[in-house]
């Protein structure tokens, strides 16, 4: 990934280690420059304003400095016309600038909310606390459902649509675009393009109750081969299993509590409550980007969901240390 002075600068802040860099200092798309281009026209007019402000006052502090005896009130017409000349430039300056930035603004808005022509179009479902994602291919056969994890192909419009389950989110990934909320009953609309391939890190940006700081999503732009090849990867049934251990995984998957909440095609667990599982190997992490997808990781998350996420809606289900070892074992090759 391009490592610009931002990312150099910032990386100590706290994302030195993580996967995907995450700022809106570093657009990687063109509706992320736009609002990066605005963010520096507020920034640099603000600085300059607030540098002519200081100038004044220091001047107007070193023209009284030996005056402090006479009226701070003009006491003459022609003082009195200076300052109102003085003030009225004052305020038309302020109008000017205000008009301005706020045209500028509505410019920008414009410009990153125009609608392509094709699109990739793809559906986020915001839950308590992670990202239900759909591929909405017009052919039905074609369609994916998959967790917390949006692969793209660089180059190509995406059109998302945004819907919430429960409470109010946002989506936002810094890198591509602006926030846009996620609302109950009112589904929102964001389009943007990547430029150049990466893994790009985004959050959910509206407080949504006690997780709401561990509800990540992963943004893998890749080229439109590498695309394609993941799509093909998804659209195939879950993987079956090869060994006994995890033949007893998924005996224990589609028997016990899991299924009732969670999918894996290509067996009788067919939950919609939880993320699909049927590829969940091949995600970068597990719990909306709490913990690397690892088989270790799968098996602590089983054993003990609410004690890595707290206040989450998987249950712990009760199970033996070989059934869990089984489990662990058949998750982890659901690639
Ligand atoms: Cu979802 Cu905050």
């Amino acid at each position: 990934m391009r490592l610009r002075w931002t990312s150099a600068v910032l990386s100590p802040l706290g994302c030195a280690g993580c996967v995907g860099w995450q700022s809106a200092m570093d657009p990687q798309g063109p509706q992320a420059e736009h609002l990066h281009r605005l963010i520096w026209l507020f920034t640099g007019v603000a600085a300059v304003i607030w540098l002519l402000v200081m100038l004044s006052l220091a001047l107007a502090i070193w023209r009284r400095r030996d005056r402090s005896d006479e009226p701070v009130v003009p006491t003459n017409a022609a003082r009195e016309r200076r300052s109102a000349v003085v003030v009225f430039m004052a305020v038309g300056a302020t109008v000017g600038v205000i008009a301005g930035l706020t045209l500028a603004s509505y410019l920008a808005t414009r410009q990153v909310s125009e609608a392509s022509a094709e699109p990739l179009k793809i559906r986020v479902q915001g839950y308590q606390w992670w990202w239900q994602v759909s591929y909405l291919d017009p052919a039905a056969a074609r369609q994916i459902t998959t967790a917390n994890e949006i692969h793209i192909p660089v180059g190509r419009p995406v059109n998302i649509e945004l819907a919430a389950a429960d409470v109010i989110h946002s989506f936002w990934v810094p890198n591509l675009a602006g926030k846009m909320d996620l609302i109950p009953g009112r589904d929102n609309r964001l389009e943007f393009t990547v430029a150049r391939p990466g893994q790009y890190r985004g959050q959910c940006a509206e407080f949504c109750g006690l997780q709401h700081a561990h509800m990540a999503l992963l943004v893998m732009a890749e080229s439109e081969a590498d695309f394609e090849t993941w799509q093909n990867a998804q659209l195939a049934p879950s993987a079956a299993p090869d060994s006994d251990e995890r033949r007893s995984g998924r005996q224990i998957v589609t028997g016990k509590a899991c299924g009732a909440c969670h999918t894996v095609r290509g067996t009788e667990a067919a939950g919609t409550i939880g993320p699909d599982l049927t590829h969940v190997a091949s995600r970068a992490y597990i719990a909306a980007g709490v913990l690397p997808t690892t088989r270790g990781s799968l098996a602590a998350w089983v054993a003990d969901p609410q004690t890595i996420k707290p206040g989450n809606n998987m249950p712990m289900v009760p199970l033996t240390a070989d059934e869990l070892r089984a489990v662990s074992a058949y998750l982890s090759a659901l690639k």
